[in-house]
C-alpha cells in the first residue's frame, strides 16, 4: 500500500476487541516513534506504554480510551525542548505530535486501529503516573484491533474541508 492509501484507510477507532497487540507489532510502532524528527533533534519526548490492567484503569480515570488494550501516553519534557528565541515558543506539542502521528500511521500499516486522544485530565495523568512537573502529557494514543466495519477510505471528500479551502498557492 502507498503512504496515501494507508493515510486514507486510517480512521479513529472507538470500539476495540479485547485481543492484545502483539509485542512484535508494538515494537514496530515504538520504532516508528524513535525515528521521528524533533526540533533541533533535541528529542524531548517520553513515551509511557500502558497495557497492564492496572495502568489502563489509571488512564481510565483521566480519559475515555474506548477499552483499547494498549495506550501510549506521549509526554514532552519542557526542560529539553527547543525554544524559538524570537517569541520563546516551545515546540513541545509539535515534537510530541510528530511521534504520535508516526506511531498512528505505523499502527494502521500493521492492521491495527487507533484513536488520538487529547480529551483527558492532565492533572490525573500526572498524579497516577507520578510525572515530574517538567514532563507534560500531551497526547494519548489508544491502539488495538477494531471492532466493526472500517470507515470508507474515500470519506474525506465529504468529511474534510475542500482542497481549495485548505491549499493556497503563493497567497491566501
Ligand atoms: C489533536 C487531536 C486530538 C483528538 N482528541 C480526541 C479525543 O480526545 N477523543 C476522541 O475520541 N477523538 C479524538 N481525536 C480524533 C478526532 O476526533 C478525529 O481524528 C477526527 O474527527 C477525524 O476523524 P478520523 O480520525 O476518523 O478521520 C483527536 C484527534 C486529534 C488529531
Amino acid at each position: 500500500m502507498s503512504f496515501l492509501d494507508i493515510a486514507k484507510s486510517r480512521y479513529s477507532v472507538r470500539d476495540y476487541m479485547s485481543k492484545k497487540v502483539e509485542q512484535e507489532k508494538l515494537e514496530k510502532i515504538l520504532f516508528a516513534a524513535h525515528v521521528a524528527p524533533t526540533a533541533a533533534n533535541l528529542q524531548p519526548v517520553r513515551l509511557i506504554v500502558v497495557q497492564e490492567e492496572e495502568g489502563l484503569k489509571k488512564i481510565g480515570k483521566a480519559a475515555n480510551i474506548y477499552e483499547a488494550p494498549l495506550a501510549i501516553i506521549i509526554c514532552s519534557e519542557h526542560t529539553k525542548a527547543w525554544t524559538r528565541p524570537f517569541d520563546r515558543k516551545q515546540t513541545v506539542d509539535i515534537d510530541a505530535s510528530i511521534l504520535t502521528d508516526h506511531m498512528m500511521m505505523q499502527a494502521t500499516e500493521l492492521g491495527l486501529g487507533s484513536v488520538w486522544i487529547c480529551y483527558f485530565k492532565p492533572d490525573v495523568i500526572r498524579q497516577e503516573f507520578r510525572l515530574p512537573d517538567t514532563l507534560e502529557p500531551i497526547n494519548i494514543l489508544a491502539i488495538g484491533y477494531a471492532n466493526g466495519n472500517p470507515a470508507d477510505p474515500e470519506r474525506h471528500v465529504t468529511q474534510r474541508i475542500s482542497f481549495n479551502e485548505l491549499v493556497h498557492y503563493e497567497k491566501l
